[in-house]
């Protein structure tokens, strides 16, 4: 059983944002250097909200948006595994092969999936069977890879739980077969959207693409809410409520002390601020997106790296399978 391996996967969402950055990829990036990392394009996943919507037709090239970000920000297929989830139909086998033994009761219980029923506003007896089986797959691409370490951000520890549950009992009806799989924190730090509201999301709109060109950053960032309370550029701001502050924090670190000064003091106003700030992204971005510009060259690339990702996953998750039919008494 691999000690150390990791799996995580993100549902194709096109070209990533601030927030899924520090959220998540900046973390992949440096746990492909400590473990045995494969990540995923969790397109399947994707299904159990978009099946039928006119939304399916990106999922090819969001997935294909999401992959240059992700080896733009250093992901390198010589180190870890990048593949897209349908195509090591593998996942789908154990997770039908799971649904048998997980309690229909569990799925319904957890507060992503009461959530979603809540955006959704369907009615229970229209919901898609595949939106409460989601965990039940997750779990499938876990421990297709007998996997034993998860990073994901803390919304997703539930489904953690679940998968820990799900292995339990495969495991008490059938021998002991999979690691329980833990999660794998990182404690990054939150990152609001434009509107200084809510967490930066692309389906709010209030997000910065990490790919974004200079002037699109610096446009986006122009319309950043601040303090609302300083209204005239003599007023006092107040750094500890305003997003444009938090978000210096970590684009313009080694000055802090400094903007912090200037803006409880009314030194500088809020568009210079935020001129500071865009210019900090830009500067931080900036060798990302050239290489991403090369990348974006070379499509036939991409598809090869996830080609070749799918292949090797192929090689762990097929004889997991096997393992699994011969436990649970079939050919
Ligand atoms: N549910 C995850 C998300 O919405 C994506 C995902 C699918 C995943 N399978 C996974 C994450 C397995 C971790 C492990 O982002």
């Amino acid at each position: 059983m691999a000690e150390n391996r990791i799996l995580s996967g993100m549902r194709p969402s096109g070209r990533l944002h601030l927030g899924n950055y520090f959220g998540a990829l900046k973390n992949w990036v440096k746990l492909q250097d400590e473990y045995e990392c494969m990540y995923m394009v969790a397109d399947v996943h994707a299904l159990t909200t978009l099946a039928g919507s006119d939304q399916v037709s990106t999922i090819a090239n969001d997935t294909h948006e999401m992959v240059l970000d992700w080896l733009a920000a250093g992901l390198n297929p010589e180190k870890c595994v990048l593949f897209i989830q349908s195509q090591v139909p593998e996942h789908l086998i154990l997770s039908s092969l799971l649904s048998m033994s997980t309690p229909l009761g569990w799925l319904l219980r957890v507060p992503t999936f009461k959530e979603r029923v809540r955006q959704l506003g369907e009615d229970e007896e229209h919901l898609p069977y595949g939106l409460v089986g989601y965990p039940v797959l997750q779990t499938a691409d876990v421990i297709v890879y007998k996997a034993n370490k998860v990073p994901v951000g803390i919304d997703q520890v539930p489904h953690i739980e679940i998968s820990r549950e799900i292995v339990r009992r495969f495991n008490r009806l059938y021998g002991e077969t999979f690691p329980e799989p833990q999660p794998l924190l990182t404690d990054s730090p939150m990152i609001y959207g434009t509107d200084g509201e809510s967490k930066m999301s692309k389906s709010l709109n209030n997000h910065v693409e990490l790919a974004a060109s200079e002037e699109q950053t610096s446009s986006k960032v122009r319309t950043m809410v601040t303090d609302p309370q300083r209204l005239r550029l003599t007023d006092p701001g107040r750094p500890e409520v305003c997003n444009v502050y938090s978000l210096q924090k970590i684009f313009n670190n080694s000055q802090i002390s400094n903007i912090h000064e200037l803006c409880t003091t009314a030194g500088i106003g809020c568009v210079a601020d935020k001129k500071n700030l865009s210019d900090g992204i830009n500067s931080f971005f900036k060798e990302f997106r050239e290489r991403r510009i090369k990348l974006e060259e070379k499509p036939e690339e991409i598809k090869e790296v996830l080609k070749a990702g799918a292949e090797k996953a192929r090689k762990i998750a097929t004889a997991t399978i096997e393992e699994v039919y011969s436990k649970m008494g079939l050919a």
